[in-house]
């Protein structure tokens, strides 16, 4: 049973985060996780061509294929993860729903469950709006929408950090200079084994 956990990093932050999600998955037994990272745009790349920072986090994935129909198909759950942009997922992301309405017609993906992790700049940056924001499109996917319920280790929290009921997150600081906390991605690894238990649930 294959888990897909498809993100978009610019920064890195979010691979962080996917990485923490695929562990999590994996460590359900039967559940493959198979990460994908989401189609750059051109005009991106070029941007990132002239940064050497952003050029080392693109080297880093350089071995992450891109997610393709086939991948979004052959997925018995799915994890996706996106920074926050204005409050909302990036354009990349919605790129690849958008990309996704031959499989809505034949209702390809109907059944199957999903979940969500975000990062934002701040505390306050969105977190929730951009979880919330991506839900539409699987819904009208006909995925199972799987959140983080209350009873994961450290949800229960006041700290300037992530882990929301909607999906995992991480703040990233405003020059991207945070790190995932441990209880940021303990809480990503969660979703990945929730994700990973439901899918296999599902499909006994
Ligand atoms: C166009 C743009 C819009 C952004 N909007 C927000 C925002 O609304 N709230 C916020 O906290 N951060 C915002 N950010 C910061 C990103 O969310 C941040 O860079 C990201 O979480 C880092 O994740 P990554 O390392 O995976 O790229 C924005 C960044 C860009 C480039």
């Amino acid at each position: 049973m294959n888990v897909l956990i498809a993100y978009y990093t610019m920064y890195g932050h979010t691979l962080a985060m996917a990485r923490a999600v695929a562990e999590g998955a994996g460590e359900v037994a039967g559940v493959q996780p198979v990460v994908r990272r989401v189609q750059e745009f051109e005009a991106v790349d070029r941007v990132i061509d002239a940064n050497d920072f952003l050029k080392n986090i693109r080297e880093a994935q350089k071995n992450i294929p891109v997610c393709t129909l086939d991948d979004l198909r052959g997925a018995d759950g799915f994890v996706f993860g996106s920074p926050t942009r204005f409050g909302n997922m990036a354009a990349q992301m919605k790129q690849l729903f958008d990309s996704a309405a031959s499989l809505w017609l034949k209702g390809e993906l109907e059944g199957k469950p999903a979940g969500l992790f975000t990062s934002t700049a701040t505390t306050h940056g969105g977190q929730e709006t951009t979880l919330l924001t991506m839900m539409p499109p699987l819904l009208h996917l006909g995925m199972i929408v799987v959140g983080v319920p209350y009873s994961t280790p450290g949800m229960l929290h006041t700290e300037g950090r992530g882990g929301t009921p909607y999906g995992a997150s991480t703040v990233a600081g405003p020059q991207g200079e945070l790190r995932p906390t441990p209880e940021d991605l303990a809480i990503a690894r969660a979703l990945g084994r929730r994700v990973a238990e439901v899918t296999t649930r599902l499909r006994s």
